[in-house]
């Protein structure tokens, strides 16, 4: 299996120790492969993240990232191979999914009955057992939409926040679990920039926390100086794990204005690596 070691800085400048090498893996996945129908999606990969680290999950559509994330999660059942998650073995031992905070793929904004920001986020604090909400509930809630910037949107139906606040509801539902690994599957693909911005805020505080997270991104952005390792799919194949890809000179340099809309009507494909080995631009693949 290979196994990276983390950085033991991030890099951006903070300058904080947040991965000690050897620490305890959070997530192990082992030769895993997934099937579906008569596609093999993911094909044979090996991943291992420890406590602390800060990793951005990169691909192109359709290399594999979600199924990768869902099989960490236990939606998707790989056809061989190991995943284990805080020391667990998925499908063998009891998982302590109350330390896992997840955050899916977005698929449109959906209609329904009408909830309040502060609903969506207190039904993070139930889970199979208990359908009930724990004692403090309303404290956890107010300081998981005051993480992602939303303390003023408690009373909000979710139908009046604009798509970026309702990602960012959904990411405080699984902040407020407190968790010690948060998966997220593209939390600000088409979202504005202030969003963004609220979100790489978030990822920054979980970092000194020693918080683990796995975000998956096509484009580092925001993140670029958080994320401690990077990990590319291509095709169901991890074909880089190691250095985040750096941002285009452009981008990195201080004088750089952003003259392209991060708006929810504008998703980029990955264009901010500058990867010597990158053979096509809408991947960021070495
Ligand atoms: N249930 C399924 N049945 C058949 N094929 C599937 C299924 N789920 C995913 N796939 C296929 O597997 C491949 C990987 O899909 P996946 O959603 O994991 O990619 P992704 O990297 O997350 O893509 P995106 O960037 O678009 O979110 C795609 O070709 C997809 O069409
Ligand atoms: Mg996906």
């Amino acid at each position: 299996m290979r196994v990276t070691e983390p950085a033991r800085t991030r890099p951006g400048g903070i300058g904080t120790v947040v991965t000690e090498p050897g620490a305890e893996p959070v997530i192990d996945v082992g030769r895993l492969h997934v099937h579906a129908g008569a596609s093999h999606i993911l094909r044979g990969i090996d991943l291992t993240i420890r406590a602390g680290e800060t990793v951005a999950l990169l691909g192109a559509n359709g290399s594999g990232k979600s199924t990768l994330v869902k099989a960490l999660v236990g939606t998707v059942t790989p056809s061989q191979g190991t995943v284990g998650l805080l020391g667990a073995r998925l499908g063998t031992d009891r998982v302590p999914w109350e330390r896992v905070g997840y955050v899916p793929q977005r698929v449109g904004a959906g209609g329904g009955v009408p909830s309040t920001a502060a609903e969506v986020v207190a039904s993070g604090l139930l889970n199979g057992r208990r359908w009930w909400l724990p004692r403090g509930w309303r404290g956890r809630v107010r300081d998981a939409l005051g993480e992602v910037g939303l303390a003023d949107r408690a009373d909000s139906a979710m139908q009046v926040l604009s798509g970026g606040q309702q990602q960012r509801v959904l990411i405080a539902r699984a902040l407020v679990r407190d968790p010690d690994v948060l998966v997220l599957d593209e939390p600000v693909a088409g979202v504005d920039r202030p969003s963004q911005e609220a979100f790489a805020a978030t990822v920054r505080r979980l970092g000194e926390r020693g918080v683990t997270v796995l975000v998956v991104l096509h484009e580092l952005g925001e993140l670029a100086g958080l994320v401690t390792r990077a990990v590319v799919l291509r095709h169901g194949v991890v074909v880089h794990d190691g250095e985040p890809p750096r941002p285009r000179t452009e981008h990195g340099a201080a004088t750089h204005h952003h003259q392209h809309p991060h708006d929810d009507a504008t998703r980029r494909r990955p264009a901010l690596t500058q990867n010597p080995v990158a053979a096509d631009p809408e991947e960021v693949a070495p």
